[in-house]
């Protein structure tokens, strides 16, 4: 039997009676022999998807498409978004859609075919191809399949920096403590205010040797803002990929989370081999969701580690051979997941381009640059995220003499409606994140507040 051709066959065709009778109705039930029904969104939810008035050319419309407490001044997008109503309206949809009819909508090829409008509705906005992305729950997902899952040959090493992020560093950490994978480790730079592209991509290009097969990095650091110069180190890598073997080349591996949504440049223009990031931060999508994507056919060098919930899963099962299919839809991890986020991403991405890419960057790193204008003037202040916005996005950070951090969170909080956080390394810092649910003269706020911390 040819399975490529079998499984292809079987994936156009229709719910198959035979294989739902074959499996009893049980686990085959549950995989999903089922039909896809998408129902019209009811009226009051179409109504609050595009709420009257909605002009996502004024900022002050589009911060009231948010819910988010009119009590503080919210500088705190790093971490997890509040969604905007169009996303709000598609998830509440789906869920009543869900609490009507669990099985119909959730069985497994019932996902597939959802799944498969969100990866292509990712890819392309990433400027990659549906079949390269795989969907997650989050970024630590994605950069956990990806480096518990990275085909290494023995020897082969990777390399990674000291400012990467625990979700990073602790994978490599665990695949080492598994398979016993060299990992080194080095500093990207000595000051992060005072970084450049040059210091960046010389401590890369030196670092490498011929045993390194993965580069390991994150584009935005979430410690101290640093953006790393993501386009010229994939520049500096082509010249000595060029003259490697294709199972000797440097893969270049980044945890994208906090530019994905706000840079606006296409993914795949980056030149990263494999980019991993959630849609539920600066992306303002459904929380619990992300996305793995691997240009080309990157993804076949990633062993699957959790099964994915697809006719090609399914009948290789059955059948007793390894998954043939759509690399992406293979790669995504199955189960039945909070469906109502995942395929409600759409929605997300159309709000994004409903406000602009452009103008979301312009307005994100406009107001980080007047933060950090502004809190380099004050005494004892040290900021260390980079002026430049070539290399730094929306996180800010900083020091303050004499002042305790989380005593400074909490009284930005208390006296003066501000939500900030420390930075959750080892070396933390204070860090803020204007976004589009920020104002200039919010900005003009914090800066006054923490003139008056110490
Ligand atoms: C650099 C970085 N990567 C990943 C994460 C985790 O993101 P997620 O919630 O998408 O797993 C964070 C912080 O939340 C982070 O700062």
């Amino acid at each position: 039997m040819n399975s490529a051709h079998d499984s292809q066959q079987r994936s156009d065709a229709p719910p198959i009676l035979g294989r739902r009778t074959l499996m009893g109705g049980g686990l085959g039930a549950a995989l999903g022999v089922g039909l896809l029904s998408v129902a019209a969104p009811s009226p009051a939810r179409a109504a609050e998807a595009a709420p009257r008035g909605f002009d996502p050319h004024d900022w002050e419309s589009v911060r009231a498409q948010f819910n988010l407490s009119d009590r503080y001044l919210h500088f705190s997008t790093f971490l997890l978004a509040s969604h905007p109503a169009p996303v709000r309206a598609a998830i509440n949809d789906l869920r009543d859609q869900l609490d009507a009819d669990p099985p119909t909508l959730a069985e497994g090829f019932g996902d597939e075919d959802r799944s498969q409008q969100v990866r292509a509705v990712v890819a392309d906005h990433i400027g990659g191809r549906r079949e390269e992305v795989a969907l997650t729950d989050s970024t630590t997902m994605a950069i956990s399949l990806l480096y518990g899952g990275l085909k290494l040959s023995p020897g082969q090493e990777i390399l990674t920096s000291t400012q990467d992020f625990y979700v990073t560093t602790m994978n490599l950490r665990l695949r080492k403590e598994r398979d016993g994978t060299p990992v080194r480790t080095i500093s990207l730079y000595d000051d992060p205010a005072r970084v450049s592209v040059d210091e960046i991509v010389g401590k890369i290009v030196r670092a490498i040797t011929p045993k390194t097969r993965v580069l390991a990095l994150t584009w935005v650091n979430s410690n101290y803002g640093v953006k790393l110069p993501a386009r010229q180190i994939a520049d500096a890598l082509a010249p000595i990929n060029a003259r490697r073997k294709e199972a000797d080349k440097v893969l270049f591996c980044l945890d994208g989370v906090h530019g994905f949504g706000i840079e606006d440049v296409k993914i795949s223009d980056l030149g990263c081999d494999f980019f991993a990031s959630s849609i539920h931060k600066w992306m303002f999508g459904p929380r619990g969701t992300g996305f793995l994507w691997g240009r080309g056919d990157n993804l076949n060098l990633v062993r699957v580690t959790i099964p994915s919930f697809t006719r090609a899963g399914y009948y290789a099962w059955v059948d007793d051979h390894a998954p043939v299919g759509e690399l992406g839809a293979i790669a995504s991890p199955g189960g039945f997941h909070s469906f109502e986020h995942r395929w409600a991403v759409p929605s997300a991405f159309d709000f994004h381009n409903a406000v602009g890419a452009s103008r979301i960057h312009q307005r994100t790193v406009s107001q980080a640059s007047r933060l950090k204008a502004g809190l380099s003037e004050i005494r004892g202040v040290h900021v260390v995220t980079p002026q430049s916005p070539a290399l730094s996005a929306g996180i800010v950070s900083c020091l303050i003499d004499g002042v305790d951090l989380d005593a400074a969170v909490q009284r930005l909080r208390a006296d003066f409606g501000i939500i900030a956080t420390t930075t959750p390394y080892k070396d933390s810092h204070l860090r803020f994140g204007p976004s589009i649910t920020t104002f200039p003269q919010q900005v003009d706020q914090v800066v006054k507040a923490v003139a008056k911390l110490r």
